[in-house]
């Protein structure tokens, strides 16, 4: 798969695709990440890319012809499933979307800043529009590498046997169960039994039990 992102702060997207699962997806070759600077797209003057809203108020709005001028010249060469404005009026990005997105060959990721995008790049360019949460951040960086890390551990090949993706949480729509490790006891605080009787039949029968009391406890709402 390859996810390319659009952003005026490129700076910001080199660290998070350079560690662990996905540095090792990228290692693979199973997943390809570029990162384009939308000022090497602008034809404006000092590599402009926002000006003042229409109509006056607070803010800048990135400008139509810098992303237009990008994305055309990404769509030259690959031809995308879908290009995705991370804002927070988009639909809340979860794990099925994540699912569904891992299984794509070409994402375009466009990261706004400032007030966000004039609306015909969005009317015209946008397949989806998606937010990681109820709350705003400075720009559409975070939510990008937030997007591609959650959609680049599902591409299939990249997790093995012991990081699969099906005992996460929210796979089944449930939370996953407590885990523990060594020392079997810590200051008198104790792993449960069931977890060192070797009887993995047992052991799965209380780690769902766990997961669906821990889902109740936290998210109802999963359970509905
Ligand atoms: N840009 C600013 N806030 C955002 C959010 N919550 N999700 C996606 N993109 C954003």
């Amino acid at each position: 798969m390859k996810i390319d992102i659009i952003t005026v702060l490129p700076e910001l997207l080199q660290s998070p695709f350079a560690h662990s699962i996905l540095k090792r997806a990228r290692e693979k070759g199973l997943l390809e990440v570029n990162v384009v600077n939308l000022r090497d797209h602008t034809l404006y003057a000092r590599a402009q890319v926002d000006d003042y809203a229409f109509g006056g108020g607070a803010g800048m709005v990135m400008m139509v012809e810098p992303l237009v001028q990008a994305i055309e010249s990404l769509q030259q060469t690959t031809r995308y499933d879908e290009v995705i404005y991370l804002t927070p009026d988009g639909e809340t990005f979860n794990q099925k979307m994540a699912n569904s997105l891992s299984l794509k060959n070409n994402l375009l990721l466009i990261c706004g800043h400032y007030k966000g995008i004039d609306q015909r790049v969005r009317d015209h360019f946008i397949t989806r529009e998606i937010s990681i949460g109820d709350y705003v951040l400075s720009g559409g960086e975070l939510a990008a590498a937030v997007l591609t890390d959650a959609i680049g551990r599902l591409i299939p090949g990249v997790l093995n046997d012991e990081t699969s993706a099906l005992t996460d949480s929210f796979q089944d729509n449930l939370l996953a169960p407590p885990v523990y490790t060594r020392p079997e006891e810590f200051r008198g605080w104790k792993v449960p039994d069931i977890l060192l009787s070797g009887n993995h039949k047992r052991i799965e029968e209380w780690r769902q039990e766990e997961a669906v009391k821990r889902t109740a406890e936290r998210r109802p709402d999963l359970l509905e």
